[in-house]
Order: structure tokens, then C-alpha cells, then sequence
């Protein structure tokens, strides 16, 4: 039999999309856009919010006419949602086949053929499963990023949050996994890679701490860029912030999730800091690189958030000068302490709050995106831009994408741009003449 086709649809965070390569290497089936021409449809599902559950099971309630018209086609959800609902989701949907989990994708092949054979549905989302990382990593042919994930699971006990529940313990990847695969994606073209974990920076195996590392990814040749996502706040350390310092290959942004800007919300989030010890690290990380950029997530309308705990969140938006935030309206979630919290907020005062918030910061970031105009930035150039095939982008060591006249004989190449303009969400720039050579972000 010739190659099957798999049809794949991927929701929620970077890991998801790690896994979604997953899927597709050990899978090695032929990619379509076409479900209708699928023998496998995939859908690998997120369930940080209440939306996210709804985004999985429409999508499900999408492919039961084909499922129909197509009884051999085999349809599977993976991801958070099949972590959290499991058998559920068979009873709720009698036309899905398969239910895998977050750490059972290396058994994905064995049990699609399981099912074909046994002509029996399955359900196989155990934590216990042996994690096969070692896999043939999947890299898009001309792509110049790649993310290589270092770490599953989280030890953290947020009280809003199901991450720790549909991912489970934190489990810290091997340096010697962690090296091969990031060093054949270099030799596929990858210039940059993302280390990602649910608290990335909490990464530890034997004696190597995160920032040992990072040191450790620096000496990989031709790896012009280090970027890692998502680092909890307590888990930095002073070696880790001389390492950032130290690795000339490590990008100057950092995704630091705050949640709150108020010490009572902190508390009853049981994020363990409190706004003071936020603004210190942020304060020790930029006395050693003082051109970090900073990200952050935050979540408005967490139960019992008062005015003036929102007015707080709006201070440290104010005091610490994101770059860029993720924001959020709380959201209850199965098996959290938080969904029972009895003094929940008004989804309208939520909303008010969001919005608030989202334009406060809004007018930040372009502040900030306007203030590099006249600054020569390094720009890995990613591709042609999906607009002006004359034109091509990328990103700064910030993490701001810039577009800017150029051809594909850019991709890959660390280019000195001048910055010639800033908006809301991108920069633009021009190439400066005489490039000199340069190996790295320096
Ligand atoms: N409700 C709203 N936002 C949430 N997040 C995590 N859990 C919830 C929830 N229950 C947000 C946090 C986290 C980001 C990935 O999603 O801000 O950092």
C-alpha cells in the first residue's frame, strides 16, 4: 500500500505544536489540507480555557459526516482535551476512533493499526508510557526555526491552572537527546532553535541546571540563535541570568509570565512571589543585559479580583514596561482549586477589565516598536514575506518581526537591518550595504 494521507489540525501552545511534528514523523504520512482525501485525521486539542474545550469538540462535531461517507478513515484527538476527557469523549462522539495522549504519540502508529485491525476503538492516554524522544525530528523543508522540547509536564501548582493535570509531572529531557536533535535540525537549515518546557527554566538532569544548558546548546556550530519559552519566575537564578549574559547566541527576550500585578491575587494563585520580588528579578535581569525585552501573560477577573487589584496589574504594566502581553479573562477549569472558588467576577467586569488593559498595553508596545526606528538591528530573515515575495522577514534578537525589502537568498542569514519604521505588531526596515560577516548576535 502506498503512503496514507493525514490530515492534522493543531490548537493551543508551542508544545502542541512540537507534538503536532510528533505526530507527523512518526506517523510518516503525506500531509493534506484536504480531510476529505485523508485516511487519518488528527485533531491535537488545547484545554487551558474553557474556549479552547468548545474549539476541540466543534472540530470533532465537524468530521462526523465524513467519518460517515468515509467509515475506514481513521479519526483521532490528541492533545490536553483527550488528556483531560479520555473514555468520555468516545461516549460523546460515537464516530471518533482513537483517544491518544500528551506522552503517548510514539504509540500512535501501533495503535492506528490496532484499531484497523481489531476494528475497536481505543483509548490510550496513560503518563506511564516509556517517552520515546527519540524520534526523527520533523522539519519542514526551508524553515530556519524550530522549537525542541526539553521538558514535559509541570510541578507547579497554580490553583487556575490544568497543565499540571493533562500533562503530569515534570519530566527534564537528556542533554545527549536534547544535542542530537537540536543538531540535525541544524543540519536541515534550522539557525535558530526555542527550547520549550511548561517552566523551561526549571530544566535540571543530574548536575546540569538550565543555564549549564544553555552554555552546553551555545557551542553547537552554525546555531546562530537560542531562544527558550515558558520560564516561571522563581526559577531564575543569578547563574542562570549570567548565562544568558555570557552566550552571545542566547536572544535578549524572555517570556515571563506575571499573572498579577497585586500580592493578594498572587496568594490566592499560589504563583509563590509576590509583585516586589517580580520587579526585582525583573530589575537583576536587566542590570545584566539591559536591553532585554520582556513578555508576559496576565489573567484579569481571577475570583475575588478587586478595582484596586486591577488597578495594581495596571501599575506594573506601567512600572516594568512589557514588551508585548498575553491577557487573559479567567476561566474555570476542571480539577483546579480555583474553579471553586466561590467570589467569582462578572464576565462583564472581566471583559471591561481585558479590554482596558489589552489597549493600555497596546499603546506601550508601539511606543517601544516606534523607539527602535533609526536602531540597527541583527535580523535572522526567516522568508519571503507572505505579501510581497519582493520582500522578506524576520525577527530581532527582541523577538519583533521586521519586514523589509529583500530575496530568498536572505533566508537563514543574519541580515543588519536599519529600522525605518514601528507599528502595533511589526516592525519595517531596510538592508544595510556591506554586510559585514557576522556569526552570531553579538
Ligand atoms: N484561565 C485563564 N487563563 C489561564 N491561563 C492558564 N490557565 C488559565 C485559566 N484557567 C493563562 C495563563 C498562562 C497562559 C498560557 O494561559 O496566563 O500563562
Amino acid at each position: 500500500m502506498g503512503k496514507k494521507y493525514l490530515y492534522l489540525e493543531t490548537y493551543g501552545c508551542q508544545m502542541n505544536v512540537y507534538d503536532s511534528d510528533k505526530v507527523r514523523s512518526v506517523l510518516d504520512a503525506e500531509l493534506t489540507n484536504d480531510p476529505g482525501k485523508a485516511d487519518i485525521v488528527i485533531i491535537n486539542t488545547c484545554a487551558i480555557r474553557e474556549k479552547a474545550d468548545q474549539k476541540a469538540f466543534s472540530s470533532l462535531g465537524r468530521f462526523k459526516h465524513l467519518k460517515v461517507r468515509k467509515p475506514n478513515m481513521i479519526l483521532g484527538v490528541g492533545g490536553c482535551v483527550a488528556q483531560l476527557y479520555g473514555e468520555r469523549l468516545l461516549e460523546n462522539f460515537p464516530h471518533l476512533d482513537l483517544v491518544f495522549g500528551t506522552r503517548t504519540i510514539p504509540l500512535l502508529p501501533e495503535l492506528i493499526s490496532r484499531v484497523e485491525r481489531e476494528k475497536r476503538r481505543r483509548v490510550e492516554i496513560s503518563f506511564d508510557v516509556e517517552e520515546v524522544f527519540e524520534f526523527e525530528p520533523y522539519h519542514e523543508e526551508g524553515r530556519v526555526t524550530a522549537f525542541v522540547s526539553v521538558q514535559q509536564g509541570c510541578n507547579k501548582r497554580c490553583s487556575y491552572c490544568i497543565v499540571p493535570h493533562v500533562r503530569g509531572e515534570e519530566t527534564n529531557r537528556a542533554v545527549g537527546d536534547i544535542l542530537n536533535e537540536t543538531n540535525k535540525l541544524v543540519k536541515k537549515g534550522v539557525r535558530e532553535v526555542t527550547l520549550i518546557g511548561q517552566t523551561v527554566n526549571s530544566w535540571k538532569r543530574g548536575e546540569y541546571k538550565f543555564g549549564d544548558l544553555l552554555k552546553i546548546v551555545g557551542e553547537i556550530e552554525e546555531l546562530l540563535r537560542i531562544r527558550f519559552t515558558t520560564s516561571y519566575p522563581r526559577d531564575f537564578t543569578k547563574k542562570l541570568i549570567e548565562s544568558i549574559r555570557d552566550v552571545p547566541q542566547v536572544c535578549h527576550h524572555l517570556h515571563l509570565p506575571v499573572q498579577s500585578g497585586s500580592n493578594r491575587v498572587l496568594e490566592r494563585m499560589g504563583r509563590t512571589y509576590t509583585r516586589e520580588w517580580y520587579i526585582d528579578i525583573i530589575k537583576r535581569i536587566r542590570d545584566a543585559v539591559p536591553d532585554m525585552a520582556v513578555t508576559t501573560d496576565i489573567i484579569v477577573g481571577f475570583p475575588g479580583e478587586t478595582e484596586s487589584d486591577f488597578e495594581d496589574t495596571m501599575r506594573l504594566l506601567e512600572e516594568v514596561g512589557f514588551d508585548g502581553t498575553f491577557s487573559f479573562k479567567f476561566s474555570p477549569r476542571p480539577e483546579t482549586p480555583a474553579a471553586e472558588y466561590y467570589d467569582s467576577v462578572s464576565d462583564k467586569t472581566a471583559g471591561r477589565r481585558l479590554t482596558e488593559l489589552q489597549e493600555f498595553q497596546r499603546e506601550i508596545t508601539v511606543k517601544k516598536n516606534q523607539s527602535r526606528v533609526g536602531e540597527i538591528e541583527e535580523v535572522l530573515i526567516e522568508g519571503e514575506s507572505k505579501n510581497d515575495p519582493n520582500w522578506v522577514t524576520g525577527r530581532t534578537s527582541h523577538n519583533r518581526i521586521v519586514n523589509l525589502p529583500g530575496g530568498a537568498d536572505l533566508r537563514g542569514k543574519l541580515a543588519r537591518v536599519e529600522i525605518t519604521e514601528g507599528f502595533q505588531n511589526s516592525l519595517r526596515g531596510r538592508l544595510i550595504e556591506n554586510q559585514k560577516e557576522v556569526s552570531h548576535v553579538s
